[in-house]
């Protein structure tokens, strides 16, 4: 079943060209909301606000009672009229459905005669309270359009409290106080709606103004919402685009006429008099024959039309837009954050449609290094793919590891990455900071790290050096070779030259008794020479 008047020209985009698609995308966030009309000048387009049409909402709430079994008849009983406590020949009895008073009478046709009413039990208990909490509930969001009415078959309640929620009946706001005593009941001072202005239309007050009792005609409680209205639309809402506009800008105000669920807290019945009359308590009830609740489904003005379905009310999202309130966008079409659309109609207003992170793509921004874009959904961003010319980052603005910003190219410069070349030998890794220098190991320097600080030399990479003509002098006639070894005359060996090739072997002060080192054959000596420092030989 669908709640709206449904206006969509999807059909024509359809037949659009591709060659026409550029202004259409810039126009595309107006087709839906339209619809064409006919006037004195021809076929013209009238734009609306995206929002289903306000309706009848108590076709779609569930009520529960608390009490759950407050509903009279069970067992039966005999109730007295309000106004004449010798008049007690009423009764309710829930078995038959003549006598009966379900909770559902109050939702049903008006306009019988009698009228049907949901009725509780009677107040036998006092001065135990006689409490109801009776609760509608919608599972959805909707705004209201205008006043609530609750019509009562008997007197109205002394004091009564009606309250909303936003979040499904987890937590509970006042709506509205009415007490037939407001300071007493609440320690409220009595207002009316009429004493709020446009500065405090949000405020929570107590009214008296619907509370005296079962002696006057009237039966009914409003919840004046278009009293409430009317201090931005004008006394009869003729100027509602006023209303409209401030509601687009007014989370508050938006929030304030939003509803998942409303709750009639019925604290105390109509007494009339001072005092109880303790005699006939079945005088004293809660009656109520109507309650009329009008809306619309909220879907932040990105649906012309609400579903109800499985008992249950939906949005048909447009604009791209998703959820039970069309509260975010479809999945593939966050290019931008998700907004609701607008009270105004266009071109006042906007649609805020979400865009496609495909349309976002179009601006995709890589600097020339890639021409190719990519939605990651996680992080609801569009990033760059295979960046070229050595560049990396979401738009190809930074330079890949091993590589620098060259200071003089521009930004969409082929050349604007530099390559490191850190020397292997002589850098801890191969990247290098915004100027090029790399990280150098120890006593290694220059930007590249391809130069040994002094007192090192390069031997694959820098060493600290071994020999020189200083102070590190190779000995016993040993030459030093590019600060990193000494070269040795045959029968000397060690760092610097230092040592008796001899000494080393351990063979040097033998029983012959000679000082001179051992000759051996041409063949040992020039394995001694290959091998370096030997090890013992053994005749
Ligand atoms: C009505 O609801 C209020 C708030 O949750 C609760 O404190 C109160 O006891 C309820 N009254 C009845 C009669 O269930
Ligand atoms: C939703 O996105 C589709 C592209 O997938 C586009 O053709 C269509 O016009 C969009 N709807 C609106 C209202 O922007
Ligand atoms: C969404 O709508 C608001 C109010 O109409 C407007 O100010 C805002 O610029 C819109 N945002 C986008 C992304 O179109
Ligand atoms: C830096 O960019 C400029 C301008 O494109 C270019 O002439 C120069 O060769 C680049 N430098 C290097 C080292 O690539
Ligand atoms: C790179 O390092 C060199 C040497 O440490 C330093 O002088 C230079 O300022 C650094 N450049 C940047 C951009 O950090």
């Amino acid at each position: 079943m669908y709640l709206s008047r449904f206006l969509s020209i999807h059909a024509l985009w359809v037949t659009v060209s591709s060659v026409m698609q550029p202004y259409l995308f810039v126009w595309g966030h107006y087709d839906v909301c339209k619809s064409l009309i006919y006037t004195e000048e021809g076929k013209v387009w009238d734009y609306t606000a995206c929002q289903p049409e306000s309706t009848d909402m108590t076709k779609y709430l569930k009520v529960k009672l608390d009490p759950p079994d407050i509903t009279c008849g069970d067992p039966p009983e005999s109730f007295c009229a309000m106004g004449n406590p010798y008049m007690c020949n009423n009764e309710c009895d829930a078995s038959t459905p003549e006598l009966a008073h379900p909770p559902e009478l109050m939702f049903d046709f008006e306009g019988r005669h009698p009228s049907t009413f949901w009725q509780s039990a009677t107040w036998k208990e006092y001065p135990k309270p006689l409490q109801v909490n009776i609760t509608l509930s919608w599972s959805k969001t909707i705004e209201l359009t205008d006043n609530i009415v609750i019509t009562f078959e008997s007197g109205r309640p002394d004091q009564m409290i009606l309250e909303k929620s936003l979040d499904y009946g987890r937590t509970w706001q006042p709506y509205q106080y009415y007490a037939t005593d407001c300071l007493h009941a609440f320690h409220m001072d009595p207002k009316s709606v009429k004493d709020l202005s446009q500065h405090t239309v949000l405020e929570i007050i107590c009214t008296e103004e619907y509370s005296t009792g079962y002696s006057t005609n009237s039966k009914i409680i409003h919840f004046e919402i278009k009293d409430r209205f009317a201090f931005f639309a004008g006394p009869r809402l003729r100027n509602m685009a006023s209303l409209y506009g401030q509601l687009d800008t007014t989370k508050k105000l938006r929030d304030f006429f939003t509803v998942t669920d409303l709750r009639i807290r019925l604290l105390r019945p109509a007494v009339g008099e001072l005092f109880v009359d303790e005699l006939h308590l079945a005088r004293y009830f809660y009656a109520i024959s109507d309650i009329k609740v009008r809306g619309r489904c909220k879907c932040n003005l990105h649906a012309t039309s609400c579903l109800y379905d499985n008992s249950k009310l939906t949005c048909e999202c447009e604009h791209n837009t998703t959820g039970p309130d069309c509260g975010k966008c479809k999945k593939n079409y966050q290019g931008r954050p998700w907004s609701p659309g607008s009270y105004l109609p266009i071109p006042k207003g906007t649609a805020n449609t979400s865009v496609p992170a495909l349309d976002y793509l179009s601006n995709c921004e890589c600097f020339g290094h890639s021409n190719r874009c990519s939605y990651i959904d996680l992080l609801n961003t569009v990033i760059c793919v295979s960046c070229k010319h050595n560049t990396r980052g979401q738009h190809c603005e930074l330079c890949r590891l091993g590589y620098f910003r060259n200071a003089s190219a521009q930004l969409d410069d082929e050349n604007v990455c530099i390559e490191c070349y850190c020397n292997p030998l002589g850098s801890i890794h191969d990247r290098c900071n915004g100027s090029g220098y790399c990280e150098c190991k120890t006593g290694t320097t220059g930007p590249k790290c391809d130069e040994c600080l002094p007192g090192n030399s390069w031997y694959y990479g820098c060493q600290p050096n071994v020999c020189d003509n200083e102070l590190l002098h190779c000995q016993n006639g040993g030459t030093c070779q590019n600060n990193v070894r000494c070269a040795c005359p045959d029968a000397y060996t060690g760092i610097l030259c230092e040592k008796l090739r001899c000494e080393e072997a351990g063979s040097c002060g033998s029983s012959s008794g000679q000082g001179a080192p051992p000759r051996g054959s041409p063949a040992l000596l020039l394995l001694t020479m290959l091998l370096g420092t030997a090890g013992p030989l053994v005749f």
